[in-house]
C-alpha cells in the first residue's frame, strides 16, 4: 500500500502525501498542490469529494449505515446514555466520571438566566416570524451581552463558555416559540433535567402546572441524541468556517442555525411532515408523489428522502422510525401521517429510480412525527433539531480551534469575461 500520490498535469507528474484515518479511509493531502504546480486547484462544487480537516469527534461510514461519537455506537449511546452525558462525551472526548458530570450539570444550571433586555429584541419580531430566524438572531444577540472572546487554550474558560452556550440556546428556543404562541416566556427551571427542563420551557403556561411524562422526557432525549454531530454537514461545516476567522462562538453557532433552516438540511424535518399533510389532503395518493419526485420537469422532491453521505440507511432512521411506532403506541396516538409515510417509505424503496440513486429515508423521515405525537409544532421541528445538534456544533467549533485551522477561504475557477476597457454611457 503506497502512501503516496501521483498527479500529472500538462505532462508533469507531482506527488502528495496520502493520509490514512483510523477506520482506514484515505485522503490525499493536497495542502501544496497550488504552490508546486504553480496555481493549479481542485474543482469540487459542494465539496462532495474534499475533505475540509481532519476530526476526532465523529465517525460515519455512508456505504455500511455506521455511526459512532468518539468511537461509541449510536444505538450503544441511545439505548444506555442521556442527552447531556452524550453532549459531554461529544464535547470533551471521554464519558463523563460521576463528579465531571454533576459539575458540567451544575455550571449549566448556574448559567441559565437569559438577559431581560434580550426580550425586547423579540418584540420587534411580528408574531408569526419563523422561530429559526428568531432563534438565529437571538444567539447572535448573545454576543452582545457577553462580548468577551473566549481562550480556547484556557480550558476553565472554555468549560465556561461551554456551559454557557448549553444553557442559553434551549432558553432562546422555548422563548421563540412563546413568542409565536403569543404567551408569556418561561425561565429554566433548575429543578429539572436538561430534557425536562426543555419540555417544561416549552409547554408551561401560567394557569397550569406542567405535568412531566417520563415517556415524553425518553422519547425526546434519545431523538435529540441522534441529532448531536454527524461530522463535516453544512451547518457543522458553516459553525466551523465562521469560527475559523476568530468569530466568537455565539456568532459561529448562529450561522450554524441559518445553515440548519435551509429546507435541504435540517429544514427537511418540517417539510417531510408538510408534503405528507398534502399527499393525506390528495387522498393519500403516495404513488403520485413519487412520480412527481422522479419528474426532472418538476421541482418536488422526496422530503427526508437521500442523502449526501447514506447511500444506505441513515441508521439513525432506522432508530427513529421505532421509536416512531414506540411512541405513537406509548402516548396512544393514531397518527395517520405515520401510515402514509410507512406507504411513501415502501413504495420509494422498490422504485427503481430511488433504488439506482441509493435514495433511503434520512434522519429527517420519521423525526416530525414524533415532534408531532410530543406536540411540538411543525415550525418548531427545525429548533429541536438545533437544540439536538448545538452539543457538535460547539464540539467541532472548539475541535478547529484547538488544531489551530487556518482561516477558511476556498479558491475557485474564473469563467468570467477576460480584461476589457470602460466604455462611456454615450458609446453603448
Ligand atoms: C440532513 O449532511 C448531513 O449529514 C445532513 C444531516 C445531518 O445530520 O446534518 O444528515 C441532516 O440534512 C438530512 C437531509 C435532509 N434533506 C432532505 O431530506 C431533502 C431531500 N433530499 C435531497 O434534497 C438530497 O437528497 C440531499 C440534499 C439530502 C442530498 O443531495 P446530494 O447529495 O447533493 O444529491 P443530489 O442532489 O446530487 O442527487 C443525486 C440524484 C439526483 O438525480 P440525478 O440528477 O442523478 O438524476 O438523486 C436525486 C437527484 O435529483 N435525488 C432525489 C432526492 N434526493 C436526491 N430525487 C428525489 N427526491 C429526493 N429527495
Amino acid at each position: 500500500m503506497s502512501d503516496i500520490a501521483i498527479l500529472e498535469v500538462d505532462g508533469k507528474k507531482y506527488e502528495f502525501p496520502i493520509i490514512r484515518g483510523t477506520e482506514g479511509e484515505v485522503a490525499i493531502d493536497l495542502k501544496t498542490l497550488r504552490g508546486v504546480t504553480g496555481g493549479v486547484i481542485t474543482l469540487d462544487p459542494g465539496f462532495k469529494n474534499t475533505g475540509s480537516c481532519v476530526s476526532a469527534i465523529t465517525f460515519l461510514d455512508g456505504e455500511k449505515g455506521i455511526l459512532r461519537y468518539r468511537g461509541y455506537g449510536l444505538e450503544d449511546l441511545a439505548t444506555n446514555s442521556n442527552f447531556l452525558e452524550v453532549t459531554y462525551l461529544t464535547i470533551f472526548g471521554e464519558l463523563p466520571t460521576k463528579k465531571e458530570f454533576k459539575r458540567f450539570e451544575e455550571t449549566i444550571k448556574s448559567n441559565s438566566m437569559v438577559n431581560e433586555e434580550m426580550k425586547d429584541i423579540i418584540d420587534g419580531f411580528p408574531k408569526n416570524a419563523h422561530p429559526m430566524g428568531i432563534l438565529s438572531s437571538l444567539t447572535s444577540a448573545l454576543t452582545a451581552f457577553d462580548p468577551k472572546s473566549v481562550n480556547v487554550e484556557d480550558e476553565e474558560e472554555m468549560f465556561q463558555a461551554i456551559c454557557k452556550t448549553m444553557s442559553k440556546i434551549p432558553v432562546l428556543a422555548a422563548w421563540a416559540h412563546k413568542k409565536n404562541l403569543g404567551h408569556p416566556m418561561n425561565y429554566s427551571n433548575n429543578n429539572l433535567s436538561y430534557i425536562e427542563n426543555v419540555l417544561e420551557m416549552l409547554f408551561k403556561i401560567p394557569t397550569e402546572s406542567y405535568k412531566l411524562s417520563p415517556k415524553v422526557v425518553n422519547a425526546l432525549d434519545q431523538l435529540l441524541i441522534l441529532h448531536i454531530d454527524h461530522e463535516q454537514n453544512c451547518s457543522t461545516s458553516t459553525v466551523r468556517i465562521v469560527g475559523s476567522a476568530h468569530a466568537g462562538l455565539f456568532a459561529s453557532i448562529a450561522a450554524g442555525v441559518s445553515a440548519l433552516w435551509g429546507p435541504l438540511h435540517g429544514g427537511a424535518n418540517q417539510a417531510v411532515i408538510e408534503m405528507l399533510k398534502d399527499i393525506q389532503k390528495d387522498g393519500g395518493d403516495v404513488e403520485k408523489y413519487i412520480l412527481k419526485a422522479k419528474d426532472k420537469n418538476d421541482p418536488f422532491r422526496l422530503m427526508g428522502f437521500g442523502h449526501r453521505v447514506y447511500k444506505n440507511f441513515d441508521p439513525r432512521a432506522k432508530i427513529i422510525k421505532k421509536a416512531a411506532d414506540e411512541v405513537l403506541e406509548d402516548l396512544g396516538i393514531d397518527d395517520p401521517i405515520l401510515d402514509i409515510a410507512k406507504r411513501l417509505e415502501e413504495t420509494a424503496l422498490k422504485d427503481a429510480y430511488f433504488v439506482k440513486r441509493k435514495l433511503y429515508p434520512n434522519v429527517d423521515f420519521y423525526s416530525g412525527i414524533i415532534y408531532r405525537a410530543l406536540g411540538i409544532p411543525t415550525k418548531m421541528f427545525t429548533v429541536m433539531f438545533a437544540i439536538g445538534r448545538l452539543p457538535g456544533w460547539i464540539a467541532q467549533w472548539r475541535e478547529m480551534r484547538l488544531n489551530k485551522e487556518p482561516i477558511g477561504r476556498p479558491r475557485q475557477l474564473y469563467i468570467g469575461e477576460n480584461q476589457r476597457s470602460f466604455v462611456a454611457m454615450s458609446e453603448r
